[in-house]
């Protein structure tokens, strides 16, 4: 068959978008090459068959951002529904408002503060440890929000998320512990928020509904990479060290396990994400997917709730958080100087990039990638890299 006039290996959001910029503004003939056997990478969903409730395969996704260009670029294949993200914890036998804010605290510590004695209070706390002193993340914590709070909040929920007691662990991994000293409990500050009306999937599916674009599913770029390499430019979402055969040394990364199941209840917690926090409990939280879209209707009597479990990801896990330690990022420099040599390939995506992306992120960074390199590319000729 002809050669396509682009390769995108991956179909994620940041594969998607560039995929579906080139095939509509430039009539380009785009292949896709994703190795899953569906599109969208880890924002995919499916309806899950018993309940018919909508689960996300890879971990709960929301979608916020500030980003006006992004905002009008994701409306023109899905509606949003005005769903607004809020998550609460337990610990030690009660359930908490998060993130850190004036509720949680009063439960906390039993009784009423106004802002500014939580404050005060909060502050006394803190001063156990100077933050410029703190030599590992218990002390940072407990510099920035004081010794009661961090041990409830922060050290078991963290432990289970490195399997590594925050005695052990760098104090650079947290650069700030807000706490709002007010009633909000909105997830996220941006200014549009909310969940896809029909799914992820659809979404996902449109972006890649154009006859310029074909997609081959269940095909893994290093299976077919001699047919494209050097002949068409390639834009490439993967994993960048497995691009380099690990020659620099494996990336590190954290993955998740998700184990999802049906319960014969109407309502198992009342939200949709339930943290929690006592290091005894081996999972990180519980998502209830019914909760994501109050408006759809359900059978009654059933719910689909996941527990989620963190860990270091081997060989065969999927990447799904960089661990990004000096050692990596020394690696990652080797990775992008390579990267920087190969004369037709660009490398994008949070696998590509070895970067924690949301998903506004992974759009926006593909919009700007057409914008910089593509579509000069095809348009002018400029060089692509
Ligand atoms: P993504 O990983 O989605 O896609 C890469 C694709 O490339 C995959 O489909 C993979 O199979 C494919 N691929 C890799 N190597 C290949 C090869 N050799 N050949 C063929 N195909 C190959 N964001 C957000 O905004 N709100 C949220 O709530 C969350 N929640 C969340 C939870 C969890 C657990 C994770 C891991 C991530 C999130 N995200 C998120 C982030 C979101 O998932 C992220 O922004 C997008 O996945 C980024 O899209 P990419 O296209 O970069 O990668």
């Amino acid at each position: 068959s002809p050669l396509p006039d682009l390769v995108v290996v991956g179909s994620g959001f940041f594969g998607l978008t560039i995929a579906e910029r080139c095939a509509n503004e430039l009539d380009l003939k785009v292949l896709v090459l994703e190795r899953r056997h569906h599109v969208g990478g880890n924002a995919y969903s499916e309806r899950e068959p018993e309940t018919g409730i909508e689960v996300h395969k890879y971990g709960a996704h929301l979608f916020h951002t500030s980003n006006e260009r992004v905002w009008e670029y994701v409306n023109r294949f899905t509606d949003f529904t005005n769903y607004q993200h809020r998550v609460f914890g337990k610990y030690d036998g009660q359930v908490y408002s998060l993130p850190l804010n004036l509720s949680l605290i009063n439960v906390f510590f039993g009784k009423s503060h106004t802002p500014d004695e939580a404050r005060a209070l909060i502050a006394e706390q803190a001063s156990e440890f100077r933050t410029e002193d703190a030599s590992n993340l218990e002390e940072k914590a407990i510099s920035l929000i004081g010794r009661p709070l961090y041990e409830a909040f922060i050290k078991g929920y963290t432990a289970k998320q490195w399997q590594t007691d925050p005695t052990e662990l760098s104090p650079d991994i947290i650069t700030r512990l807000p706490v709002r000293y007010n009633f909000d409990n909105r997830y996220f500050n941006d200014k549009y928020e909310g969940l896809p009306v029909d799914g992820y999937t659809a979404w996902l599916e449109r972006m890649a509904d154009s006859p310029n674009i074909e997609v081959r599913l269940e095909t893994d770029f290093f299976d077919v990479r001699d047919e494209f390499q050097g002949k068409v430019p390639i834009v490439y979402t993967g994993p960048v060290d497995e691009y380099f055969g690990n020659s620099e040394g494996r990336l590190s990364w954290r993955t998740v396990d998700l184990e999802a199941e049906v319960v014969d209840v109407d309502d198992f917690q009342g939200c949709s994400v339930m943290n929690y926090n006592d290091q005894g409990v081996p999972y990180t939280r519980i998502h209830e997917f019914k909760h994501f879209h109050p408006e759809r209707t359900y059978l009654p009597g059933k719910s689909v709730i996941v527990h989620e479990y963190s860990r270091f990801a081997e060989e065969t896990d999927e990447p799904y958080y960089p661990i990004n330690t000096a050692e990596d990022r020394e690696k990652l420099l080797r990775y992008r100087d390579l990267a920087k040599k190969e004369p037709m390939t660009l490398f994008g995506g949070r696998l590509g990039t070895y970067k924690y992306l949301d998903m506004h992120m992974a759009i926006g960074s593909a919009l700007s990638m057409y914008d910089n390199k593509l579509k000069p590319h095809f348009t002018e000729g400029a060089p692509l890299t």
